[in-house]
Parts: C-alpha cells; sequence; structure tokens
C-alpha cells in the first residue's frame, strides 16, 4: 500500500465486510477513523479462532499500536462504547489509551433509541428496517442544532442543562406521536454525570491529530459504515441512514480536507445483500435465496436478522463507483459462490417507458421498484478458493468472473477475500 489517506467504503448496502479489509489493511497504517453512523454499524473480524464484533470501535484496534478515532461525523453512543471497550479490555486488548473521539462527535442517548423505535411503529407497514440504535433521531438533533455534543460535557452544568432539555423535547415528542415510552430525566443525567469523566478523557480534535499525522508522513485509513446505497444522498431514499457513508463523508466526517484522501477503497461482496427494507433488484428467488445465505451465514452482525441475498449487481457498483470516486475494490467472500453451478452478473435494468435497458442507477424507487435486472451468466467454478492466496491460484472461470467484474464496474480489484481469516486475502496487481 503506498497510498498515505485511503478511504475504506462500502459499495453496496452494507455488510460487504469492511470490517476484514480494515483489519488487513491497518498492520500498514497508524491511524484508523470511522468518519460517520454510530453502533448501527456491525464490523465482524476473526483473528485466530477468536470473532470480534465492532459497532463503534474501528477494526483497527486489533491491532497494537493503531490509534483508532471517532470524528466529529459519528454519532457516539457513550454507554455502548464502553460496553464494546469493557469486552476488548476483558480480551487482552488495551483500547482505552488508543481510542480517541471527537469532541465535534454528537452523542446519541438513550432517548433517541426510543424515539427511534416509537418512529418505526409509527412508519407501519412504511417501516424502513431500522437497527434501533437510534441513529436517525440523532442526526436530527444534530441537524435541527439541538443536539448535544462530546465537547459540552466540559461545563457540568452545561451539560446538564442540555441533557434535561433534549430528554424532556424528546418525552414530549414520544408523547406527541402517541408513545407510551418516556426516558426517566434525572436517572438520564445521572447516568451520564457518572461516565463523563472517562468520555472526557478520550476526547481529541480528530482534524488535528489526522492533519499532524499525515504532514509526519504517517499513514491513515478512513473507515466508512453502511453502504453507497444507504447514503441519505445518493442511496435507496427514504430507505436508507441517516448519513453521508460515500467518500465524500470521510474527509468532511473527521475534519480534513477532501484534498487529503489519495484513494477510496470500495468494498463489494461478491454478490449482493441488504438488510432492512427497500428495493434490491438483484434478489434471489427461493430456495437459492436461501441457500446463499446459509453459504454466506448471512445474517446481521448487530441484529441478528437474516440478509436478503441477490446476485452481484453492476449497475450498483458502477454507481458507487461514481459517486464514491473509487480507485479499487475489494470484493469479499468470493468463496460462498464456489459451489454454485453458474453465477449471474446483473449488467443493466429494463424499467417502463424505456426503450432500451439502462444502465444508471436510478434515483427514483418506484423506476427501481420495476427495474428488471438484465442478467449475464457465468460457469460457477465449483472448487474451493479458500487456500487462494495469488491471483494464479484462482480457477480460470473465478478469474473471468472478477475480470467481468472490474470490466462492468470500470474498477480496478486491488484486493479479493476467500475467507474470514487474516491470511485468506489476495492483493491483486498493487
Ligand atoms: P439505521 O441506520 O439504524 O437508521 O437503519 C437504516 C437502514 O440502514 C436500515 O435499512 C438498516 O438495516 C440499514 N443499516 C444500518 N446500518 C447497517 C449496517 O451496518 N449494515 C447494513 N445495513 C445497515
Amino acid at each position: 500500500m503506498t497510498n498515505r489517506c485511503m478511504v475504506i467504503v462500502g459499495s453496496q448496502w452494507g455488510d460487504e465486510g469492511k470490517g476484514k479489509i480494515v483489519d488487513v489493511l491497518a498492520e500498514e497504517v497508524d491511524i484508523v477513523a470511522r468518519y460517520q453512523g454510530g453502533a448501527n454499524a456491525g464490523h465482524t473480524v476473526h483473528v485466530g479462532t477468536e470473532e470480534f464484533i465492532l459497532h463503534q470501535i474501528p477494526s483497527g484496534i486489533l491491532h497494537s499500536g493503531r490509534r483508532c478515532l471517532l470524528g466529529n461525523g459519528v454519532v457516539v453512543d457513550p454507554f455502548q462504547l464502553f460496553e464494546e471497550m469493557s469486552e476488548l479490555i476483558a480480551r487482552g486488548i488495551d483500547a482505552e489509551p488508543r481510542v480517541g473521539v471527537s469532541s465535534r462527535a454528537h452523542l446519541l442517548l438513550p432517548y433517541h433509541k426510543l424515539l427511534d423505535r416509537a418512529a418505526e411503529l409509527g412508519r407501519g407497514e412504511k417501516k424502513i428496517g431500522t437497527t434501533g440504535r437510534g441513529i436517525g433521531p440523532a442526526y436530527e438533533d444534530k441537524v435541527a442544532r439541538q443536539g448535544i455534543r462530546v465537547g459540552d460535557l466540559r461545563s457540568e452544568t452545561r451539560a446538564q442543562a442540555l441533557l434535561r432539555a433534549g430528554a424532556e423535547r424528546a418525552n414530549l415528542r414520544l408523547a406527541s406521536i402517541g408513545s407510551e415510552l418516556r426516558v426517566d430525566v434525572d436517572g438520564l443525567i445521572g447516568e451520564v454525570m457518572d461516565i463523563r469523566p472517562r468520555l472526557l478523557g478520550l476526547m481529541v480534535d480528530t482534524g488535528q491529530v489526522i492533519d499532524e499525522a499525515l504532514v509526519a508522513g504517517q499513514r491513515v485509513l478512513l473507515e466508512g459504515a453502511q453502504g453507497a446505497l444507504l447514503d441519505v444522498d445518493h442511496g435507496t431514499y427514504p430507505y436508507v441512514t441517516s448519513s453521508n457513508t460515500t467518500a465524500g463523508g470521510a474527509a468532511l466526517g473527521v475534519g480534513v480536507g477532501p484534498t487529503r484522501v489519495d484513494a477510496v477503497v470500495g468494498v463489494v461482496k461478491a454478490y449482493t445483500t441488504r438488510v432492512g427494507e427497500g428495493p434490491l433488484p438483484t434478489e434471489l428467488a427461493s430456495p437459492l435465496q436461501e441457500q446463499v445465505r446459509e453459504l454466506g451465514g448471512e445474517y446481521g452482525a448487530t441484529t441478528g436478522r437474516p440478509r436478503r441475498c441477490g446476485w452481484f449487481d453492476a449497475v450498483v457498483v458502477r454507481f458507487a463507483r461514481r459517486v464514491n470516486g473509487l480507485t479499487g475494490l475489494a470484493v469479499t467472500k468470493l468463496d460462498v459462490l464456489d459451489t454454485l453451478p453458474e453465477i449471474r452478473i446483473a449488467t443493466g435494468y429494463q424499467v417502463s417507458g424505456e426503450a432500451e435497458e439502462i444502465t444508471n442507477f436510478p434515483a427514483d424507487l418506484e423506476q427501481l421498484a420495476e427495474a428488471v435486472p438484465v442478467y449475464e451468466t457465468m460457469p460457477g467454478w465449483q472448487t474451493s478458493t479458500q487456500d487462494a492466496r495469488r491471483w494464479e491460484d484462482l480457477p480460470e472461470a473465478a478469474r473471468a468472473y472478477l475480470r467481468r467484474i472490474e470490466e462492468l464496474t470500470g474498477t480496478p480489484i486491488w484486493y479479493v477475500s476467500v475467507g474470514t481469516r487474516r491470511d485468506q486475502i489476495i492483493p491483486v496487481g498493487r
């Protein structure tokens, strides 16, 4: 890896295996920083026989000596953060001295989770299928300029006043939408005051830390959560998360300028998955749907929900290349396709009102809902790829499949992952 500041970004609907790619690349960097989202993410990393699921702390924490930051664009659930930290510490990882949290990051508090739950119930059949982690309401408070930032905890009186106002406002809102849920205002203030010194101990200016590191010649990874199609601007709105997951959000979400970023790696599965509601044009029919779900262990790391599975969709990844300015792809979970006799790739969509097949991802959800994918079918390789460590080790048919992905998406493949372990990765032509 020769790049100094690299963004790792999910380029489908999340769960592409970013955690594993970040874990592998973290070996070569000094700082790993998250730039958006919160505990809705679930990054699973396997080290030896151990499995770690990280929700807020960047996956780089599993490499000793790496500094791990939560940028200003993250909504930080401090209780969950300390729970995650305690688990890492109990498993022998010196997490606390290496984690830094931006003073500008907004706090995600228990009342945001209540509001999330109540809003989802209120949506009825039109529910988004959120993770229930309070993400939408926390970003709502931020944009409405009524959020609480980590730095606000410096003054005890100011923090208490903001917490009281936030909790009371949440209770009024819960009542107004007919929910019985309520937050215990004084209880919440007490709980936040208890963890306040510990959180203040982690507070940094992430932009300054990253800028100084880059000036000193160090390397930095900016770790995205979720995926491009869940981006609040570019995703399948309203079935999206509430942050800018795409690479444009990276510099913004840690506090450096976009000219600092010199590479953007898009992580994609060798097929497609989605959890929650909303369109998934290449969704598989039964029983292949269940077969791929079982082969890939496709259950949410945060919620345990079964993921919906589909064929690789080149329309989606071509779109992700454009909105992220991808410089390379990391294709994960190739081995999940090892036993299939044939494999399909969507190259375009047929939509009503358009004589020609469209190759651009439509913004209009109604158009997307009726899009019929146009597929190319390729032969499967029906042999295990799990022991491949070099490009040449891959079966001919697997190489042809990957080359076709490169052609259709206009993006070179930099890495191929063939299993959950750290060593099950193939660097391609870098
Ligand atoms: P929220 O981010 O919890 O508000 O959920 C909004 C949408 O994003 C839902 O469809 C979730 O299933 C999806 N989502 C949020 N985080 C992740 C993730 O880490 N992986 C995959 N989907 C996610």
